[in-house]
């Protein structure tokens, strides 16, 4: 049974009194512990997809289905990093992560009178993690700064901390490494990697690179310009863990052309 099963998605936004087609008929799934990254045109409609998962909007159509179960328009069951970074602006970055895990905490722990004792001792410990969360994304000694005095790609890597730390089996990522220097980037990703590897979640990650696509995950869908629909789907077929090396491959590059094509035929794409 898929992880995630989304079914025949309709969305359309009004704009100018007119109604604007954004989904039309959109389906995809992920598999339990399936690494699946959606690539199209920007402005085709990939965040509004992943807002329709999150269920911070209502499709007009279609279904979206977490372990079997019905779940359209509710919230709270995956993990999403939206595409602009939400961190607490009130909150330092040290506590902006630790609500990642204090949710992990609340969620695997029964509350109760006899619960307290052990949630305080685990406090420090849960200060411990997050330091040490934080400087692996390359933000040790800023854990007491505020959000606006970090760059773009600080403040993304750290809801990227977030959106990692999080409990849900379902994670979905909205361009996460956009803001980073293509070093930064290539690092980002290969800590994604080797986390999932070791955790084996199930991922959707909405991109606009290819390399990247094709470097992470197990299957792509290609979207064509909104109204978007999946246009193509792509099995990818290097052995995990992923060494550095297959970016360099026949197979890589055959792949990355075949998918560049594919989005220039559907409407163009600025890569
Ligand atoms: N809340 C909204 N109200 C009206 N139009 C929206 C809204 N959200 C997105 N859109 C429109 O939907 C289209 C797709 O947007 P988006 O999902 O952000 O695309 P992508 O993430 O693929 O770049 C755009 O034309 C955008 O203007
Ligand atoms: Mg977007």
């Amino acid at each position: 049974m898929p992880k995630l099963d989304v079914q025949g998605i309709c969305k359309s936004f009004e704009r100018d009194r007119t109604q604007h087609e954004i989904l039309k008929n959109l389906s995809l799934s992920v598999l339990p512990g399936e690494f699946v990254s959606i690539i199209g045109p920007s402005g085709s409609g990939k965040s509004t997809l992943l807002q329709l998962i999150g269920g911070l909007h209502q499709p007009d159509g279609g279904s979206i289905r977490m372990d079997g179960a019905d779940v359209t328009g509710r919230k709270g069951l995956i993990s999403y990093m939206p595409q602009q970074p939400a961190l607490f602006p009130w909150y330092t970055l040290e506590q902006n992560v630790l609500l990642a895990l204090d949710i992990t905490e609340s969620n695997a722990k029964p509350r109760g009178s006899g619960a307290r004792p052990s949630r305080a001792a685990s406090r420090e410990e849960r200060r411990e993690l997050a330091k040490s969360w934080l400087a692996r994304a390359g933000l040790g000694g800023y854990e007491d700064a505020y959000p606006h005095v970090l760059s773009g790609g600080m403040q993304q890597r750290a809801s990227f901390l977030r959106a990692m730390l999080s409990p849900q089996e379902l994670i979905c990522l909205d361009e996460p490494f956009g803001a980073l220097d293509a070093l930064t980037r290539l690092q980002m990703q290969q800590w994604l990697l080797s986390l999932w590897e070791e955790h084996r979640r199930s991922v959707l990650l909405v991109t606009h690179s290819i390399e990247e696509a094709i470097y992470l995950s197990d299957r792509i869908y290609v979207l064509s310009n909104a109204p978007a629909q999946t246009i193509a789907e792509f099995e990818v077929p290097f052995p995990r863990p992923r060494l550095e090396s297959i970016l360099d491959s026949e197979t890589f590059m055959r792949m990355k052309r075949d998918i560049y094509q594919l989005l220039q035929s559907a409407g163009g794409m600025h890569v």
